[in-house]
């Protein structure tokens, strides 16, 4: 078929697909023969005559539904991607090109086309050029990896902070980021927001407050109104708190919104012993409680052991959340001290309390939103996030989270979500592995999707 004529088809087909949504769109028919092809290291395997391309301005929530339909009115394969805030749909149209070279590599361009058509959460960033200045260049933090040294923090002298700051805040900055970056992109999410003055954050084991300031980036980033954030930042070590209130008075010179932080020196013996510390708090009420990689150092720390501490925590936090509420615990993927590894810890422990407690349902992963209720698995999975920054690039971290929130609120924020075979492990995803990564209890699914993205 001439390119005009599949331009033509394109243009009278898309209507009808898109209905009387207003999305803005670029159609693009390319001839594959003839380089430059936009967007082909994303595309990879251009094996067809002619590629068409639409790309939309912006993050389409219904993209998959809109692919889906498509696929099923133009009888062919229809993909999408997400790049820099653009979403690409595509398809071939034509004669295949050279089929013999398409055959014998077509098991490695599958699965290559496989993940890179699936919509995934962002999960790379860059530190904030203010945040990178001001770690670097004025407190003089250092990157040096020492993971043993750096599994547990409490004890840490103000040099040895030093290098947790240069080293593994920014990974704590970058998950807490990309994380309640993609959560704002939700649309209802985004929704409740909107006219959101003052939100309340709760944290636990803050240190010098990695994840506080990627929260606080976000909510700059997504929130239009004014606002206000209030801080409780909980932790044991005095030195790492005193940074974290000097990079908080920081962030404020470059915002317009007023951010109020409550630094809480205390030593957490056991996780119950929290509840005292919660009770003495002004504010009962939060948006975010939020713990990353603490809980598991005191697990380690504590002298008695009960074995359910995810379960205790969330236990502790989830009467305190507010409406729009959402508990988000992060941790590393390595073991406790005399225990086992933290992820298959934090899944049972936080799947037994939903099914203990029927007012409260998991947001994130979306297989846990879907299968709590059924799921016995002891499962170990993780994600990894990227950050860069000026001492390094593109530093990998693999963390394992879940987001719970007040039934209400996650059925709202859940209700545009499509059950599928989630995707549980990107690292090793590929069509070999497929089944490895993905969530067990979602293997029946056909229909591919990524478990952490939310939006
Ligand atoms: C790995 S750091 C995480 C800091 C921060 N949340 C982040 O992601 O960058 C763990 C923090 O938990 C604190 N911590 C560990 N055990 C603790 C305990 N038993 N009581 C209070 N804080 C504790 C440490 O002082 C440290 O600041």
């Amino acid at each position: 078929m001439p390119i005009n004529n599949i331009k033509k088809y394109v243009q009278d087909i898309l209507p009808l697909i898109l209905g009387d949504t207003l999305f803005s769109y670029e159609l693009s028919i390319c001839n594959c023969n003839k380089e430059p092809i936009p967007y082909s290291e994303i595309i990879g395997n251009l094996n067809h005559e002619y590629l068409v391309l639409i790309i939309f301005e912006n993050n389409v929530s219904t993209i998959s539904a809109i692919a889906k339909k498509l696929s099923k009115f133009i009888n062919k394969n229809v993909f999408y991607v997400e790049s820099e805030n653009k979403t690409i749909l595509y398809w071939f149209e034509g004669e295949e090109i050279n089929p013999e070279t398409s055959t014998s590599s077509k098991k490695i361009d599958t699965s290559e086309h496989l993940s890179s058509a699936i919509a995934r959460i962002k999960s790379e960033t860059r530190l904030p050029v203010w945040l990178d200045k001001f770690l670097f260049d004025t407190l003089l933090a250092e990157y040096a990896p020492d993971f043993d040294k750096y599994d547990f923090n409490l004890n840490h002298s103000e040099i040895e902070i030093l290098t947790y700051l240069g080293t593994y805040f920014p990974r704590s900055y970058s998950e807490s980021y990309c994380i309640f970056n993609d959560l704002f992109n939700n649309v209802h999410f985004k929704k409740e927001y909107q006219t959101k003055e003052i939100v309340n954050v709760l944290d636990i084991g803050s240190g010098t407050g990695g994840n506080l300031i990627g929260l606080l980036t976000a909510l700059e980033k997504n929130l239009n109104q004014k606002f206000k954030v209030n801080i409780w930042a909980i932790d044991g070590n005095q030195d790492s708190l005193k940074f974290l209130t000097k990079i908080t008075e920081k962030f404020k010179q470059y915002s317009q919104n007023k951010f109020e932080i409550k630094t809480i020196n205390a030593t957490v013996e056991n996780i119950n012993h929290l509840s005292s510390t919660f009770q003495s708090l002004d504010c009962q009420s939060f948006d975010f409680i939020t713990s990353f990689k603490a809980v598991g150092e005191i697990i380690s720390y504590a002298k008695s052991k009960n074995g359910q501490e995810y379960f205790d925590l969330a236990l502790l936090c989830c009467p305190l959340l507010s409406d729009l509420g959402l508990l988000l615990i992060l941790d590393v993927t390595t073991k406790a001290k005399n225990s086992t590894f933290l992820p298959i810890l934090l899944n049972e422990q936080i799947r037994r309390f939903i099914k203990a407690n029927n007012s409260f349902r998991i947001l994130s992963p979306l297989s846990c939103n879907f299968f709590s209720q059924q799921c016995n698995t002891d499962c170990f999975y993780y994600h990894e996030f990227t950050i860069s920054h000026k001492k390094k690039t593109k530093d990998v971290s693999r963390v394992v989270f879940k987001i719970v929130g007040r039934k209400k609120l996650v059925d709202d924020l859940s209700k545009d979500f499509k059950i599928g075979r989630f995707v549980i492990d990107w690292k090793h995803f590929d069509q070999e592995n497929e089944s490895k990564c993905c969530c067990p209890i979602s293997l029946n699914e056909v229909v591919l999707s990524d478990s952490y993205k939310l939006s």
